[in-house]
């Protein structure tokens, strides 16, 4: 088999999709793509120059900003603790977030990992995302990383983090078996001849809730979360995003025909994980 497996994730906001796509690269050994990533950058860059992205007369200069753009990212996958390799993994969160891969973002080889993730990004980032200059900017920046592998660093960049043992990526480097991608239109228009196709949905109660779990979880400190702190702000955020993303005229969010359905509302993250991983097994052992 020449081609790299395909998985793509698609789904709602905080539907779990970055995070269940992580385990499951990590899981099958293969690589991660986050494209929300390319739109927050794109999203973050443009409010950097002062530029208002609801203004549709600043769809131009948006659209150069994102060709422009040299997007990277650089995902350290965890390896399981040697108690853990033959028994049941805990569901305890530390163990959880002990094994969760991470993935920082470099936007014009600056850092910009949490810079995407403020609040600001997220208001104004499905307004981007919806400029179909824009998309096409992407689509080819996330094909040539699908086809090339080229952005997954070496081992020695996580040397700090002893959390983090590389023996595994470094496997993975010299055998790419796979790749997984996440966001609104990888099963519809970005792989569509994927492998396996996953569109997670969740109720946005339970969606808001886990977000802004992780907001607290994630914020350096309580200034960042001004204004994010209320459950029914983050669901009418998600909601009103969601809804964008789905009337949106180029390569709106829907679930592709062929694609699994999974809601994650009742689900634990290992449970989701290992549905699509067994899936993937599956299909692997027909090709
Ligand atoms: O993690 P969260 O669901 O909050 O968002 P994300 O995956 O980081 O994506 C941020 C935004 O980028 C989405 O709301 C979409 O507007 C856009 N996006 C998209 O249009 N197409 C994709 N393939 C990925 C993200
Ligand atoms: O990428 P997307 O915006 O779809 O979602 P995410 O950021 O991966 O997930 C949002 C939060 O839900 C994360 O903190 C996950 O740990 C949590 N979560 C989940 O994804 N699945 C569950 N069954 C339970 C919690």
């Amino acid at each position: 088999r020449t081609k790299p497996f395909q998985v793509a994730i698609d789904g709602p906001a905080a539907s779990g999709k970055s995070t269940t796509a992580k385990l499951v690269a990590q899981r099958l050994g293969f690589d991660y793509i986050d494209t929300g990533a390319f739109y927050r950058c794109i999203t973050f860059a443009t409010l950097s120059k002062g530029i208002d992205p609801s203004d549709s007369n600043n769809n131009h200069q948006i659209s150069d900003i994102a060709e422009r753009s040299v997007i990277q990212l650089q995902t350290v996958f965890a390896e399981p603790p040697p108690a853990f390799n033959n028994g049941q993994p805990s569901s305890s969160l530390s163990t959880r977030s002990f094994l969760l891969p991470t993935t920082r973002v470099f936007l014009n080889s600056k850092d910009v990992s949490s810079d995407i993730r403020t609040g600001i990004v997220s208001k104004h980032v499905s307004a981007v995302a919806a400029i179909g200059n824009v998309r096409e900017a992407v689509l080819q920046k996330v094909r040539n990383l699908g086809a090339t592998d080229a952005h997954v660093k070496g081992p020695n960049d996580s040397k700090n983090d002893n959390n983090n043992s590389n023996s595994g990526l470094a496997a993975k480097l010299s055998t790419p078996k796979g790749l997984v991608m996440d966001g609104r239109d990888i099963g519809t228009v970005v792989l569509p001849h994927a492998d396996l196709k996953v569109f997670l949905v969740a109720d946005s109660r339970v969606r808001a809730e886990r977000r802004l779990q992780e907001l607290i979880m994630n914020a350096a400190d309580s200034t960042e979360l001004q204004g994010q702190l209320d459950v029914e702000a983050v669901q009418k955020d998600l909601e009103r995003r969601d809804e964008l993303d789905r009337t949106r005229k180029v390569s709106p969010l829907r679930k592709a025909e062929d694609a699994m359905e999974l809601d994650t509302s009742n689900l634990t993250i290992e449970e989701q994980v290992d549905a699509i991983v067994q899936e993937a097994l599956h299909r692997q052992r027909q090709c």
